[in-house]
């Protein structure tokens, strides 16, 4: 196993898409995963305003994979989103066809609508983030499981969310101890990670961390995406700040100008 790992994520990843969501604290592992997976086909069941299905889109976009990713959602909200209203769709699809026309697929329906037309092993990344009751999350996975292909990943957002009524947490440890590969990220809301059993493990040290490394290397690996997350953040906010100086220096001292011009501006909307 690789001793040094130096993730892409931290070679000045900005995220193209930042809206408001709990998936914030997953962005940089998210970007790696993909550069580290290579799938051939992601799909996300739960996309809402598109900040983790976007992420998982750049990074197929900057890393240069023949992909095709799926969103699927009814983008009419469940029992814990509350229900929202059409100008989340409309923005998706707007983001969608600016940036990842030609590979990225809007399916706005039920999941198991979509089920049908998926085939069997043919998935390499699969996020389930729908409804987190553990009967939702269990259904989720039951019945797309077998679309993954042997050596795919399944992601599951919200497995550390112990509110009323989630589910995805209790769901999780139990697969936790019936799948060999495994892993848990506890900062945010949590995030599952499941290799599906088969398959070449590609050598990637990422991948190695995750499934191969001892305890004390797992801790490390918790440890560094938790503080990728704060770092992400800290740098937005810093961004942030030096445009609001710019702004505010407007028609003033001039000064704020140049401040403003090193703000990354590809935040679509604010969180
Ligand atoms: C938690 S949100 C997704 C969050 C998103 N992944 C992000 O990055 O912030 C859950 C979404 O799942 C959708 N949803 C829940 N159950 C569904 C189902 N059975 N079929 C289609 N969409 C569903 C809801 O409409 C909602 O937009």
């Amino acid at each position: 196993m690789s001793d040094i790992y130096f993730p892409p994520s931290l070679r000045g990843f900005e995220p193209r898409r930042m809206v408001f969501s709990t998936w914030v604290d997953h962005l940089p592992f998210a970007y790696d995963l993909v550069e580290a997976l290579r799938p051939r086909m992601v799909v996300e069941l739960g996309v809402y305003n598109g900040l983790s299905f976007f992420t998982f889109c750049q990074a197929l976009e900057d890393f240069d994979v023949d992909a095709v990713a799926y969103a699927i959602d009814t983008w009419e909200g469940d029992a814990h989103t509350d229900s929202y209203d059409e100008s989340i769709f409309r923005d998706v699809q707007a983001h969608a066809r600016e940036h990842y026309r030609g590979f990225a697929y809007l399916l706005r329906m039920l999941f198991q609508e979509a089920l049908p037309q998926f085939d069997d092993d043919s998935i390499g990344l699969l996020h389930i983030d729908g409804l987190h009751t553990y009967e939702a999350v269990r259904e989720d996975f039951e019945s797309w499981y077998p679309k993954v292909s042997p050596g795919g990943i399944v992601l599951f957002h919200d497995v550390m969310a112990r509110l009323p009524e989630y589910g995805a947490w209790r769901y999780f440890e139990e697969l936790m101890t019936s799948h060999p590969e495994t892993f848990r990220f506890d900062h945010g809301f949590g995030l599952g990670v499941l290799r599906k059993p088969g398959g070449e493990r590609p050598a990637h040290p990422l991948l190695d961390l995750l499934f191969a490394s001892d305890d004390a290397r797992q801790h490390k690996l918790r440890q560094f995406y938790a503080h990728a997350a704060h770092f992400l953040e800290a740098r937005r906010q810093a961004a942030r700040f030096r445009a609001l100086r710019g702004q505010g220096a407007k028609g003033g001292q001039g000064k704020g100008q140049a401040a403003g011009n090193d703000e990354p501006g590809r935040g679509a909307a604010e969180g």
